[in-house]
């Protein structure tokens, strides 16, 4: 028979567990507590397209997608990759290149049309039934779709589930209150094989309002590890000039593998 001591022991454990998760839950809570309001409408990323205020956009294939792509790919060849919010970012190109498929969504027509234009890649546009108001711009001569449509429209019944997704300037760049709402849509555009690649910065957000909005580590973890597995394969200083312009003093700049549990 159990003896009343051990009860109790087990009893202590189950009550500190629980006060752990939701106090690292409130600490979290508080480390975002700077940016939690911040709120970008879509109009003002257009704007920001309109302008050409796109310091965001990387002329080079991203370092972090070469250094780790062996690990997102895992010996697979025509991988389906999905891109959320692509802008017109060259590492599609790049994978299609290497005969891999690329899905990506944008709301901005100009990042999207950009994109073809300066690859030199010629393209169709049709409007998407289950999208009202959504247009699929589709490359002639690779595997590349790009959705110009609010991510939050997008969803599995379109092009079903991806083997890989390179997220860079994208969970970084939602509202920090739509993080769950992000998350959740993520995981259901992951097939069991899926290998997500999610880069994330750290810096103090006392010091810079965002986008780029900080996500630390530990809100990584309380968004995707209930069904997913996770490992931190690079952390590098990246602060520039453009960010120390911003008022911040450090800024790291983390790339996670996210992986379906297999239960
Ligand atoms: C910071 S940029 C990053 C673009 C790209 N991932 C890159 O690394 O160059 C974020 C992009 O997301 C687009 N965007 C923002 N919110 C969106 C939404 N809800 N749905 C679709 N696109 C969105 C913006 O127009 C912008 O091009
Ligand atoms: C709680 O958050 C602060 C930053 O707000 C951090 O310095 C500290 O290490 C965190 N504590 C734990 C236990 O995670
Ligand atoms: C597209 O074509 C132009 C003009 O021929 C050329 O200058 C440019 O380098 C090309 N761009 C790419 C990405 O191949
Ligand atoms: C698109 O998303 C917006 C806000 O997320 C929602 O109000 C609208 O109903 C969605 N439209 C479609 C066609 O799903
Ligand atoms: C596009 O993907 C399909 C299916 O994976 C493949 O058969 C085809 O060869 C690819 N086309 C190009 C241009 O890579």
């Amino acid at each position: 028979m159990w003896d009343s001591e051990f009860l109790l022991r087990v009893l202590w454990l189950v009550v500190c567990q629980a006060a752990a998760g939701s106090w690292s839950q409130a600490n979290i809570t508080s480390m975002l507590a700077p940016q939690a309001d911040r709120v970008m409408v879509l109009g003002e990323w257009e704007e920001r397209w309109q302008a050409d205020r796109i310091g965001f956009h990387q002329p080079q294939v991203h370092k972090m997608l070469e250094s780790n792509i062996d690990k997102v790919l895992a010996g697979r060849t025509g991988v389906r990759f999905f891109f959320p919010l692509c802008g017109k970012a060259v590492d599609m190109k790049w994978l299609a290149d290497m005969g891999h498929s690329v899905v990506g969504v944008e709301i901005s027509e100009k990042a999207v049309k950009q994109f073809f234009e300066e690859n030199n890649m010629t393209y169709s546009e049709e409007p998407v039934p289950a999208i009202p108001g959504a247009k699929v711009y589709k490359s002639s001569e690779r595997n590349i779709s790009l959705y110009q449509c609010d991510l939050y429209n997008f969803s599995s019944s379109i092009e079903g589930e991806f083997g890989a997704i390179w997220d860079r300037g994208s969970l970084v760049a939602i509202n920090p209150r739509d993080r769950e709402k992000y998350a959740a849509l993520i995981m259901s555009l992951m097939a069991k094989d899926c290998r997500y690649l999610l880069d994330t910065l750290l810096y103090n957000p006392e010091l810079y309002t965002g986008p780029p909005f900080f996500v630390p580590d530990e809100q990584v973890h309380s968004l995707f590890g209930n069904s997913c597995d996770m490992e931190l394969l690079q952390s590098v200083d990246a602060l520039t000039d453009r960010h120390r312009a911003w008022g911040l003093d450090y800024l790291t700049e983390n790339v996670h593998l996210i992986t379906p549990k297999s239960v």
